[in-house]
């Protein structure tokens, strides 16, 4: 049966060069797997409130359905000040809630970040993961994803022009493809 990777990006811009690096690596996803994309720009901010008070925003219940569908996840990141953006914790947030069900549990994962600078969005990376830790979720821990100097891999049109970095990438969703398997 066809397994399903949701793949979360963690920057909202247009021309993001972490959602091309992602959907490039995603793509290479061996057969048996299909990837979907979750949407995290239109989440409200959570607010504990609005779970006990049963006023839900809509677009928290669409994030958690759209979650509940999907066998494992990829999280990709830019860095923003050394950890990762707010919009990418605030999906965090409000998928771990209410409380006892929570859309991440035991779901395997994988981060992938992405920089133009040199440090390759280590603190995000980082601080992402700890967050799985908590979240119950086994993230794969080789190989490691990180991307910087992301400018200099791709062309005008965001295509990944390396084919080092491609032939890495693909490596890894199949490793990762691997660890679905193993766990479910
Ligand atoms: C950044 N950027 C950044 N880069 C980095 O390597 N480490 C960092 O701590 C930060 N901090 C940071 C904060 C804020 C608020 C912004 C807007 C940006 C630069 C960031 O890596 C760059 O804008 C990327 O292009 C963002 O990723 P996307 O949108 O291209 O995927």
């Amino acid at each position: 049966m066809t397994k399903t990777v949701g793949l979360i990006v963690g920057s909202l811009r247009k021309g993001s060069f972490t959602r091309a690096v992602a959907e490039q690596m995603a793509a290479q996803l061996p057969e048996g797997f299909e990837v979907k994309k979750i949407d995290i720009s239109k989440l409200d901010l959570y607010n504990q409130d609005l779970d006990d008070e049963g006023r839900v925003p809509a677009s928290w219940t669409e994030f958690r359905e759209a979650m509940k569908t999907v066998d494992a996840v990829i999280f990709a990141t830019p860095e923003f000040n050394r950890s990762v953006p707010g919009a990418l914790k605030n999906a965090l947030d409000v998928g771990s809630r209410p409380y006892g069900a929570s859309v991440w549990d035991k779901k395997p994962a994988i981060i992938l970040s992405v920089s133009p600078g040199a440090i390759s969005g280590f603190g995000a990376n980082h601080h992402l993961r700890q967050s799985l830790v908590f979240l119950n979720m086994p993230t794969i821990q080789q190989p490691e994803l990180y991307i910087g100097n992301v400018t200099e891999l791709l062309d005008d049109d965001l295509k990944i022009t390396n084919e080092g970095t491609i032939k890495f990438l693909g490596s890894a969703m199949v490793t990762f493809a691997d660890f679905i398997n193993r766990l479910s």
